[in-house]
Parts: C-alpha cells; sequence; structure tokens
C-alpha cells in the first residue's frame, strides 16, 4: 500500500476547491509592497499559441489577468505596475500579414494599460515601424511611453520618442518613481532615427540634469526598463548601474531587460536586480520587492506561463475571471484573425520540427528539413549554373513548427523576414569551405536570440546530457510524477530554480551552429557551383572569402531569387506536407 500512501500525500489529489483549475504543479507568487508584471519581446503573438497549450492565452486574457491582479494589489494595500520592453514586429501574421506592418496588432497592443513601456530594435529596422511607433504608440501612451536614447526625425529635427524619463507616484503607497528606458547601443536602424549609446548618454548635462533634479532623497524607487540583455556578460547595464549607484547609493534600482528573448533573472547588488521575461507571450514575468519583513528588503520572481491555468490561479478569479475589456480585445484578435485570413489552411504537418529541442541531425529538426527537402525545391533560375549550396544562418528561423495545420498564420511565425537570396559562383572546393568557417565562432548575430544567449551564459542551461548543477534537483526531487508534468521552461538563474511558475519537466536547448548549408551538387568532382545566401549574409561571405581565397568578391554578388524562405516552406507544404 506503500504506492497508495504516497499517492494520497500528492497535493494535486487532496479535496480541492473545484475551480477546473490544476493547482498540482504551481507555485505561488509573493506578493510585496510593490509588484510588477512584465512583458517583452512579445513580436506579434497577442492571439496565443494554438498549438502550444501551455501558451493558451491571448493579449485579451492577459489584460483581463492584469485587471485582476491590479485589483487583488489593490485589496491588500499593493501596488501593481505592469511594464513592456518593447519588439512589438516581425514574428506571427497578427503583426507582419498587414501594410503597414503592426496596423492591426499595435492598436490591440495598446489596450494593455502600461504603466511605463519603451522601444525594441524591431521598432527600428523599418521607417515604417518606428513611424507608427512615434506617431501612434507613444502618442496613445503619452508620459508613460520612456525612451532615454533613441529620436526619431521629425520635420528635420530630432525628436525624442514619447518621453526621456518618467517620474510617478503609485496610487496605494504614494511610492516616489523615477523610471528610465533604454535600448542597447543598436546600430542596424534606419536613418531617420538615432540611437545613443549609454555610456555617451551618462556624459551628458541633460542626463545628469534628471538626476540633479531628483535627488535620492526624494525618491523610493528608480525603475529602468531596457530593451537590453541583463546578464553581467552583456556590460551596458553594468555600466549605467555603477553611474546610476554614484547619484542613488541607498535605494533601490529594479531592472526590466529583453531582447535575448529568454527567462532570466540577476542580482546587482543588496538592493537592485534585474529581471528578464522571455518571448512571443510565452512568459509574464512577475517581481514584488517587501521592505517590512522584519526589516530586511526582500526581492522575489516568479516566470508566468502565458495560460489560462497561470492566469486564474495567481489571480484568484475563476468564475468570473474576463473582464468587459479582456472580452473586447479577445474579439479584436478574432476580428483581425478574420480579415487577414490568419487561419486559412494551407497544408498539413505530421510531426513536430524543431529549432533546438532535438539536436541538429534528428529527423525532427527543422533545419534537417530545411537542408533536405525545403531548400533543394527552389526551381532554378535561368542561366544559373546546375549545382548550387545554399547557407542560412540558424536565425533566419524564428520559431518550431508544430504539428497541425500550416496556416497563413504559421508563414509569418516560421521566418517572417524577407530577404531576397542573392549568389555568388564559386568553385566547389571553395564554396564548401565557406559554412565550416561561418561556424568556427563568433558570429553570435546569425545565431536565433536565444541561442546566442545560451553562448554568452553556458553556465545558466541545461546541457545535452540533461544535467545541469541546478536543475537535477528541481526535476528530481520534486515530489510530483515526472509524467503528468508538461515539457516547458526550467529557468536557472541568480534566486536558483524556483522561478518558474509551472513545474515542468526541462527542455533541452541543443546548440546549433550559426549557418546550416543544403549542399545540391550532382557529382563529387569540381566545377562552379552557385553559392546562394540570404542578403543579410552578404558582408558576412564576403568577409569570410576575404579570409579565405585572399579576394574580395564584393562585386561578384548577384540575385537570385526573392522567393523568400517563408515562401519555400509553404509552397513545398502546400504540395506535398511534412
Ligand atoms: C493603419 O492604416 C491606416 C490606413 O493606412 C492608417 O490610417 C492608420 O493610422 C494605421 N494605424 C496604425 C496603428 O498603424
Ligand atoms: C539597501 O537598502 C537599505 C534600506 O534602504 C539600506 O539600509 C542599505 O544600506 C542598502 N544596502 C546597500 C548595499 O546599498
Ligand atoms: C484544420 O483545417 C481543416 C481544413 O480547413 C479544418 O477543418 C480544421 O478545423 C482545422 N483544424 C484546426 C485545429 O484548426
Ligand atoms: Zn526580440
Ligand atoms: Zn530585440
Amino acid at each position: 500500500m506503500l504506492w497508495l500512501k504516497n499517492l494520497l500525500q500528492l497535493p494535486f489529489l487532496l479535496p480541492l476547491e473545484d475551480t477546473g483549475i490544476d493547482h498540482s504543479s504551481i507555485r505561488d507568487l509573493n506578493w510585496g509592497d510593490i509588484n510588477f508584471l512584465h512583458t517583452t519581446d512579445t513580436h506579434g503573438w497577442l492571439s496565443g499559441h494554438f498549438n502550444q497549450k501551455q501558451y493558451d492565452a491571448n493579449w485579451g486574457d492577459f489584460i483581463s489577468f492584469t485587471s485582476q491582479m491590479k485589483s487583488k494589489a489593490h485589496s491588500q494595500g499593493q501596488d501593481l505596475i505592469v511594464v513592456d520592453t518593447g519588439d512589438r514586429h516581425d514574428g506571427n501574421g497578427l503583426s507582419d500579414a498587414t501594410v503597414p506592418n503592426g496596423n492591426k496588432s499595435l492598436p490591440i497592443f495598446a489596450k494593455q494599460d502600461y504603466d511605463i513601456l519603451t522601444i525594441g530594435n524591431h521598432e527600428l529596422y523599418e521607417w515604417e515601424n518606428s513611424k507608427t511607433e512615434y506617431e501612434f504608440i507613444a502618442s496613445h501612451y503619452g508620459e508613460n511611453y520612456v525612451c532615454t536614447n533613441v529620436e526619431i526625425l521629425d520635420n528635420d529635427e530630432w525628436k525624442t520618442i514619447g518621453n526621456k524619463y518618467r517620474y510617478f507616484e503609485t496610487p496605494i503607497n504614494g511610492f516616489r518613481i523615477l523610471s528610465f528606458g533604454f535600448l542597447f547601443n543598436f546600430n542596424r536602424n534606419n536613418q531617420n532615427t538615432k540611437v545613443t549609446a549609454i555610456e555617451e548618454v551618462l556624459k551628458t548635462d541633460w542626463f545628469k540634469d534628471i538626476m540633479d533634479k531628483f535627488p535620492e532623497k526624494d525618491l523610493d524607487y528608480v525603475v529602468i526598463i531596457g530593451h537590453i540583455p541583463i546578464t553581467h556578460q552583456w556590460k551596458e547595464l553594468q555600466v549605467l548601474h555603477k553611474f546610476l549607484r554614484s547619484y542613488y547609493p541607498n535605494i533601490v534600482i529594479q531592472y526590466f531587460g529583453g531582447h535575448s528573448h529568454i527567462r532570466d533573472f540577476v542580482v546587482y547588488d543588496d538592493n537592485s536586480t534585474s529581471l528578464e521575461s522571455g518571448r512571443f507571450c510565452e512568459t509574464v514575468g512577475w517581481l514584488s520587492i517587501d521592505n517590512k519583513i522584519e526589516g530586511v528588503r526582500k526581492f522575489s520572481r516568479k516566470y508566468i506561463d502565458f495560460n489560462m491555468n497561470s492566469f486564474k490561479y495567481h489571480s484568484k478569479k475563476f468564475g468570473d475571471f474576463q473582464t468587459k475589456q479582456g472580452n473586447e480585445v479577445k474579439q479584436m484578435i478574432e476580428k483581425a484573425r478574420q480579415d487577414l485570413n490568419l487561419n486559412e489552411y494551407i497544408g498539413h504537418v505530421g510531426n513536430n520540427y524543431y529549432m533546438d529541442y532535438v539536436p541538429i541531425d534528428d529527423k525532427h529538426s527543422i533545419f534537417k528539413l530545411l537542408s533536405e527537402k525545403i531548400l533543394p525545391s527552389l526551381e532554378y533560375p535561368k542561366d544559373s549554373n546546375e549545382e548550387r549550396m545554399f547557407i542560412i544562418n540558424t536565425g533566419s528561423v524564428r520559431y518550431d513548427l508544430y504539428k497541425g495545420n500550416y496556416t497563413v498564420d504559421t508563414k509569418y511565425i516560421i521566418s517572417p523576414f524577407k530577404n531576397d537570396w542573392v549568389k555568388i559562383s564559386l568553385p566547389k572546393s571553395l564554396a564548401i569551405k565557406v559554412s565550416a568557417y561561418l561556424n568556427k565562432g563568433g558570429y553570435l548575430n546569425l545565431l536565433p536570440a536565444h541561442q546566442w544567449a545560451q553562448v554568452m551564459n553556458p553556465e545558466k542551461f541545461i546541457t545535452t546530457s540533461g544535467h545541469h548543477p541546478g536543475f537535477t534537483t528541481a526535476s528530481k526531487n520534486q515530489p510530483y510524477p515526472i509524467k503528468r508534468l508538461t515539457k516547458g521552461y526550467v529557468t536557472h538563474d541568480d534566486f536558483g530554480t524556483d522561478g518558474d511558475d509551472t513545474l515542468h519537466y526541462p527542455t533541452i536547448n541543443f546548440p546549433i551552429p550559426n549557418v546550416v548549408d543544403s549542399k545540391q551538387f550532382k557529382h563529387l568532382e569540381e566545377s562552379t557551383v552557385d553559392l546562394v545566401f540570404y542578403n543579410f549574409l552578404k558582408w558576412n561571405v564576403i568577409e569570410a572569402l576575404i579570409d579565405l581565397d585572399n579576394k574580395d568578391y564584393s562585386q561578384a554578388v548577384e540575385f537570385y531569387s526573392d522567393v523568400y524562405l517563408s515562401e519555400m516552406i509553404t509552397n513545398y507544404i502546400k504540395e506535398f506536407g511534412v
């Protein structure tokens, strides 16, 4: 009967209020005097993840959640602040199937009442996106939009997008907060925008003037929202923190970051921590600060899975969870999806194909699928060489391809980037050296964001053997049968391994190379072949060839095809399925 005794001790068998909610594998949030909810790198995923139940909530649900959490906080005499740290384009049909980009998704996004929000680099590649950020998002949010180091050209004048800072007082406890919004030192922005490196901002008088205007005695918190990875490995926030501490030696400086698409939490000093909350509406970050426990200040963090189970559980709202506003936003999403035909069936996906949950040579690797099936399916342009080799950077794929219907939406999800293919004709023996060269190291920008985050901080991620000093205890000692747990994030951060709100069976992110190739050769003998790659990779390839062949090939780059990777995938799946 030992097994029965053990079973009865499992929390999910205890008599519970019948809420329809799975309580068994959820950890409670710690609430403090001040609490924050954080989103980042949403990239248009406002309709939720249709093929992944564990992220089944949408933006309407999130709005209901936030408002329920705010009421709960207020009824407890606490404040709740909602923040976002940028990247609202490129990754989903809802944002990317419209012209201009974000035309339907941004009005939906803007239904969320953010207390402070800032810009990401995906608002700055295309002028059109920067313009919408300035004219729609920043003006909609008014004083809540904070952007300290990015400017935009408006009638030949450089203008701040929104505000350089926001000072405000919280409604319940009257906490006095000074906040800034920073973007990392990004240089691929369109020319009508200007990014000033943090280091440079710190030297300016206008920035110091703001500090002088708000001395430490007049503040309770400094809050920095940044589209910047929070890890110690990325120096920008460290430099900023050192500077801020010289003005504010004693009060809390709280950071929120983004861009590297991971869950992370870092302690900067006794009174300063930093939270990063994932990507693609998979995560809502939670941070609380409690000042009263035995005179000791306590920081707490959780990564909330973006699903209804978590939202209802944490807000303790079961039957009457949805708010009127939340429901309206759900309808807006539904209507936008219909207008854009996002659910339209294109073809059948019979298996899951992953970016990195399996090794790159596994039959479930999306890169193997691309290299062996999709890339060879592109028609040869007239007058091209009859042998060719493709190179794609792994960052050109944005998300896993899940079993089920392949729809108009899926097309944008897998690879939203519009990039022409170009080619250089080369001796076969030279062409085949290029991918190996690009994989030698460096070139982190060619990888998907969460992969370069992993290269920067290998100690934070589970290894291919499935072992991690921080994870083994988390997955072995938990009193729940592993089989009940869904696969998902098991995050290792500066506070340990209990940050994920939901216990998961850990997924492993296998290392993947910077680029993969697809060799479409007819024989092994030397011949002239076309080396085909995204225009985006042009300078990487030219640099590689200078090193490999001592020659500058920049004049030899020719147009090859305008059938984007996502169109190739779509055409292939439409015809053959995968
Ligand atoms: C959407 O497009 C319409 C028509 O071009 C334009 O008037 C409107 O301002 C756009 N809205 C946003 C949020 O981009
Ligand atoms: C942290 O804040 C507390 C309370 O304000 C203060 O007493 C302490 O000196 C601070 N610690 C550091 C390292 O700044
Ligand atoms: C998949 O597409 C088929 C054909 O259009 C449709 O009948 C079915 O409802 C779709 N399934 C889902 C889960 O959307
Ligand atoms: Zn991003
Ligand atoms: Zn980014």
